[in-house]
């Protein structure tokens, strides 16, 4: 949403102008890009997708956004207004957010409540996906919450996509107790919705590009702990475990997103 820039030189004069400057600052490019990359540094969030990263998102404080009325949760973020960035996002009764492009696409999922641009309207349980060069200017009026993923589409996924996944019948998952709702496929990325009956176990797998996981309902558990709803997981390239559920949840689910 924002432009990046460097400046290539900056002197920053203290005293009036008319006065002899007390103090004189020259900064070579050099510094002021050291500047630029500490600031960078100090704004990125979990962006080193090596890691397992766990956060329960409804113990975390909303942050204020540009907009009056917007908050956000981020989870992971590339730079404070523009690139790659996870997160959580409310919008107050009556809020809305200024007109702005998605340079690598958009993808959101509708926790709760209504979100609304000028191009439609979406009840909870909507999932779309806006491609990379669209734009829009998004509100709500009786307001929302939605997990938001911005700039990590392919070049060449150029599908717009608007799913009522509550309108959409499960399908049997590859295990007994588990049932399924796709909702994209492109190359090794996957996404779907994934209920959990009571009791249910998924044989250990690998994530060989990746795995990251928003629970929606119930409480999702592995060998590594217990995620009750509004968790995020992300687990690397590589990793794996053996997921279960003891009292049964729902969670949406990305596959392979993070090799490209
Ligand atoms: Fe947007
Ligand atoms: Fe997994």
């Amino acid at each position: 949403m924002m432009s990046r820039s460097i400046r290539v030189s900056a002197v920053l004069v203290f005293g009036r102008i008319n006065q002899t400057p007390k103090r004189i600052v020259t900064c070579n490019v050099n510094t002021v890009k050291k500047m630029s990359e500490i600031n960078n540094r100090a704004i990125q969030i979990n962006m080193d997708r090596s890691r397992r990263i766990v956060i329960n998102t409804a113990r975390a404080a909303w942050v204020r956004s540009p907009a009056k009325g917007v908050w956000r949760k981020p989870l992971e973020r590339e730079a404070a207004e523009s690139g790659q960035v996870t997160s959580i996002v409310r919008y107050d009764s009556g809020s809305e957010f200024v007109p702005h492009g998605h340079p690598a696409g958009e993808e959101i999922f509708v926790i709760s409540g209504v979100f609304e641009d000028e191009y439609g309207v979406y009840p909870a349980g909507s999932y779309f996906r806006n491609p990379p060069g669209s734009s829009h200017t998004p509100r709500s009026s009786e307001g929302c919450v939605l997990w938001v993923k911005l700039n990590r589409f392919p070049a060449d996924d150029a599908q717009s996509l608007n799913i009522n996944t509550r309108s959409h019948a499960w399908s049997a998952g590859l295990v007994e107790g588990l049932a399924v709702k796709p909702l994209h496929s492109f190359g090794a990325e996957n996404t779907a919705l994934v209920q959990w009956q009571p009791g249910s176990k998924f044989v250990n797998h690998v994530h060989h590009g990746g795995e990251e996981i928003f629970v929606l309902e119930g409480v999702f558990e592995d060998e590594y702990g217990s995620y009750p709803k509004g968790s995020w997981i992300r687990s690397p390239p590589h990793s794996q475990h053996s997921p279960f559920s003891h009292e049964g949840c729902t969670i949406l689910v990305k596959t392979g997103h993070m090799i490209k």
